[in-house]
């Protein structure tokens, strides 16, 4: 039940509840040191008054070592308290789970693009199934702008030139409010949208295209033809990145089989971790991260492709194989 004047949004993700107590125990500190500093002025002012004209001043008072240890030490001790609790809540919302679904986020002005795995695309709407940990990797068009949904109690940026992201486990379906946080202009008031969490039978359904809005299919939503992979496949084959990186055997690229998610060897000898960020700095701005063993000789494809596309390359460059693991321990 919602109260007429709603002063906390709902709570419908798995941290909502652990960010609240946070804030409600952050609340409560400073109410309870508010109103004592309040009541202590009050009660001195009356306390210590000056009664008459006559009255001499009081004793000047030089110091109380216990005094000063028990007003440093307990304000430490709250500290402390609030920071590793404060801690502990940050690092689970950093950390995606692993087994997290990922859906890729474009934002720009003014609207947010979203792209499912399986290739459905949307356009300020969301749909996600409740009880699965959903993650979104999001990279902006333009400016800098925020992904803030209350309900979840989960917001980020996101910024221009690198990917950012946000997890989140939504506990029980409807429909919730989701806000850009960011000034980002002139319509940045009208970039907003929902998040439409279902239930996983529903979301099974919508993923066939059986209960989308006429919006949605507009964003080329409904029942897609092709796996975000296979469109990335295509854009591969079309942006002619085929012909160096091939599949099998050496190119004048780096074979691209298997490197998602691997430690990948430099010219200079840094070793860096082939993530998202690392792919899509390498489509952008080739120059600047060399393997190890290649030429500089790919070109920029900054302004030939747009970041939803970036998104889709990744997605097909993912699909390429798995981790280059070790021999299996048995
Ligand atoms: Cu986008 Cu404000």
């Amino acid at each position: 039940m919602q109260p007429a004047v709603p002063l906390f949004p709902e709570q419908a993700s798995t941290v909502a509840a652990r960010v609240d107590a946070l804030y409600f125990f952050l609340l409560a500190v400073s109410g309870f040191f508010a109103g004592l500093i309040f009541f202590l002025i009050i009660y001195f002012a009356v306390k210590y008054r000056r009664r008459s004209e006559s009255e001499p001043p009081p004793p000047r008072i030089a110091g109380d070592l216990r005094l000063e240890a028990f007003w440093t030490l307990v304000p430490l001790a709250i500290t402390v308290v609030i920071f590793v609790w404060s801690a502990v809540l940050y690092v689970a919302l950093a950390r995606p789970p692993e087994d997290a679904m990922e859906i890729f986020v474009v934002a720009r002005q003014w609207m947010w693009k979203f792209q499912h795995p399986d290739g459905q695309q949307e356009i300020n709407e969301l749909h996600v199934p409740a009880g699965r940990p959903i993650k979104l990797v999001m990279a902006t068009q333009d400016v800098i702008h925020s992904f803030f949904v209350p309900a979840f109690r989960v917001k980020q940026d996101v910024v221009p030139g690198r990917y950012t992201t946000v997890w989140f486990e939504a506990t029980k379906p409807g429909s919730y409010h989701l806000f850009c946080a960011e000034y980002c202009g002139t319509a940045h008031s009208a970039m907003i949208g929902r998040v439409v969490v279902l239930e996983p039978k529903q979301y099974e359904a919508w993923l066939g295209g059986a209960l989308q809005t006429p919006e949605a299919r507009l964003a080329g939503g409904a029942r897609p033809a092709e796996s975000l992979a296979a469109m990335g496949g295509k854009l591969f084959q079309r942006l002619g990145c085929a012909t160096c990186h091939r599949l099998e055997g050496r190119g004048i690229g780096p074979v691209l089989a298997g490197l998602f998610d691997s430690e990948v060897r430099l010219q200079d000898g840094r070793t860096v971790k082939a993530d998202e960020s690392y792919l899509r700095e390498s489509i952008l701005n080739p120059q600047a991260k060399i393997v190890a063993g290649f030429q500089p000789l790919m070109p920029s494809f900054q302004g030939r492709v747009r970041e939803d596309e970036i998104q889709q390359l990744i997605a097909y460059i993912k699909s390429l194989g798995p981790k280059v693991a070790g021999p299996e321990k048995r």
